[in-house]
């Protein structure tokens, strides 16, 4: 699916507002995440992390289920982080993917620098499928 400019810029700045909040005092690595569902809403995620390294919670993660938990099904998504760019990391890949595995990812960096889109389905080719197993 192709993101209307003005949609990609609403998730874009939806993730920027969650990168704010990331509580990341470990890596310092603040991330921010919008996911885009079916009926237009929007819901934001920003990365949690916890002094027992493993049970840091992803930004996209932490947007997936904020939507869910609406009654919303993710079908766009955008990260935004302190580089340019960045993607979302494999789990999180295959967490987005559960909803449309040709969903649009929108990258960009923090500072309003210029995005790129990309299909999900370019950063995970081979996602695992519970009925296709
Ligand atoms: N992080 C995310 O929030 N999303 C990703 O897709 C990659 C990594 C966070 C986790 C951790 O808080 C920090 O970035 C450094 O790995």
């Amino acid at each position: 699916m192709t993101l209307a400019p003005a949609t990609a810029e609403r998730l874009l700045g939806t993730a920027r507002e969650a990168r704010q909040h990331a509580y990341a005092p470990y890596s310092k690595f603040r991330v921010g995440a919008a996911v885009l569902v079916e009926d237009g809403r929007v819901f934001a995620g920003c990365n949690v992390e916890n002094s027992s390294f493993g049970l840091t919670v992803c930004a996209e993660r932490n947007a997936v289920a904020a939507a869910v938990v609406a009654g919303g099904r993710p079908i766009a998504v955008a990260v935004v982080t302190d580089d340019d760019h960045v993607g979302p990391c494999g789990a999180c890949r295959q967490v987005l993917a559960e909803f449309d595995q040709d969903m649009t990812v929108v990258l960009a960096d923090h500072d309003g620098g210029d995005a790129r889109s990309v299909s999900l389905s370019e950063l995970l080719p081979a996602a695992f499928r519970f009925e296709n197993r």
